[in-house]
């Protein structure tokens, strides 16, 4: 062997162990160690003991010994993305507050959810949002009520920012260049109201009700389907849902499946029945009755419930937790049932 070819050998042999070998201490960001799969995991919640499945998270906990926790950007069906912080809660020993949805439960953690922290954390949450989004449907199936009841709990005061500024005309928002931020003048809250966006038969967007959460954008990529029709454009208080180049539904990826309706906990995907519905003042839940069914156009057999008013079909979702629909659903089931309602002679 020659000496070149030795010292090629040689300098192969430094930079494999240059890239191959791992550095002294990992840069990897530090994750929660995985949990005894066999355990329950014990911790307590405002100095009580509960007992959670591995896995499982502090909201479960909660959850488990009747805490209620306002959640706004949280759903079983969809991978957290910690967007809202409404369910912040404090955890003894750690810097920052955690969010309830999201934090895996661990063993002897302390968990404190009305301390002065965790209500001011939540109160100034809710009056931004309240500020500057119509949250008037926000909430509305929580068990405990939805917004309304959250401001009162934590005497949150969304007018202490002044007068809402005037709405955007339609599309105003859209155009906004992303990056360019002006400072406002403070004599007016920021708001995203604008004109409901009605483009096609079977579902509106009325952005002045969006929290971006970024529920929808999950729903309508990789939590269900893969369609990637939406996604959050623009940056800072600009930013906001939007199709490809803010093009109509009717001309964008989208497949209609209303996953994107199903999971938006707002108001802001509405069926253009229930919009139409609420705009006429006829929409009344408390005449609606909802009929567990399955799909009829196909074998998969997916659950539906549809939500019937005055013998109308007027909205059809399916539960989250069906094992076949994971809660999602295509056009034929979300929109295809309101053929019942043509009946003969009508
Ligand atoms: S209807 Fe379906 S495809 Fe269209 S935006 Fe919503 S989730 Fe995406
Ligand atoms: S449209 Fe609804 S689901 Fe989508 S980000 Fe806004 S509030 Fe969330
Ligand atoms: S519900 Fe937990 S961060 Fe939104």
């Amino acid at each position: 062997m020659s000496g070149q070819e030795h010292g090629g050998h040689t300098r192969g042999f430094e930079l494999f162990h240059i890239f191959q070998e791992l550095p002294a201490r990992s840069s990897e960001i530090p994750v929660a160690p995985e949990p005894d799969p066999t355990e329950p995991v014990a911790l307590t919640v405002d100095d009580r003991p509960v007992e959670v499945a591995p896995g499982e998270t502090i909201l479960d906990a909660c959850r488990a010994l009747g805490v209620e926790t306002p959640t706004l950007c949280h759903a079983p069906n969809l991978t957290p993305v910690n967007a809202c912080r409404v369910c912040v809660v404090e955890v003894e020993g750690q810097r920052t507050l955690a969010p309830a949805c999201s934090r895996r439960a661990e063993a002897g953690m302390v968990v404190r959810t009305e301390t002065e922290r965790v209500r001011t954390a939540r109160k100034v949450v809710l009056e931004l949002l309240g500020s500057s989004v119509d949250l008037s449907l926000a909430g509305r199936h929580q068990p405990d009520g939805g917004l309304a009841g959250w401001m009162e709990r934590y005497d949150a005061d969304p007018a202490r920012f002044g007068p809402a500024a005037a709405p955007a005309e339609a599309g105003e928002r859209d155009a906004r260049p992303t990056g360019h931020h002006h400072v406002p003048d403070g004599s007016a809250a920021e708001t995203v109201a604008q004109p409901v966006k009605v483009d096609n038969d079977l579902y509106v967007r009325d952005y002045s009700k969006c929290i971006l959460c970024y529920k929808c954008v999950e729903a309508c990529g990789t939590d269900a389907q893969f369609t990637f029709a939406i996604a959050v454009a623009g940056r800072g208080f600009d930013a906001r849902i939007s199709t490809e180049w803010d093009v109509p539904l009717p001309t964008s990826a989208c497949v209609y499946c209303g996953n994107c309706i199903g999971v938006c906990p707002t108001g802001a995907l509405m069926f253009r029945s229930e919009h139409e519905m609420r705009a006429a003042g006829t929409w009344d839940e408390s005449a609606q009755t909802v009929t567990e069914t399955i799909c009829p156009y196909c074998g998969v057999g997916c659950t539906l419930e549809l939500h019937v008013q005055e013998d109308q079909v007027v909205k059809v979702l399916s539960p989250s937790d069906s094992s076949v629909t994971g809660g999602h659903l295509c056009i034929k089931g979300r929109f295809g049932s309101s053929f019942v309602n043509e009946k003969p002679g009508r």
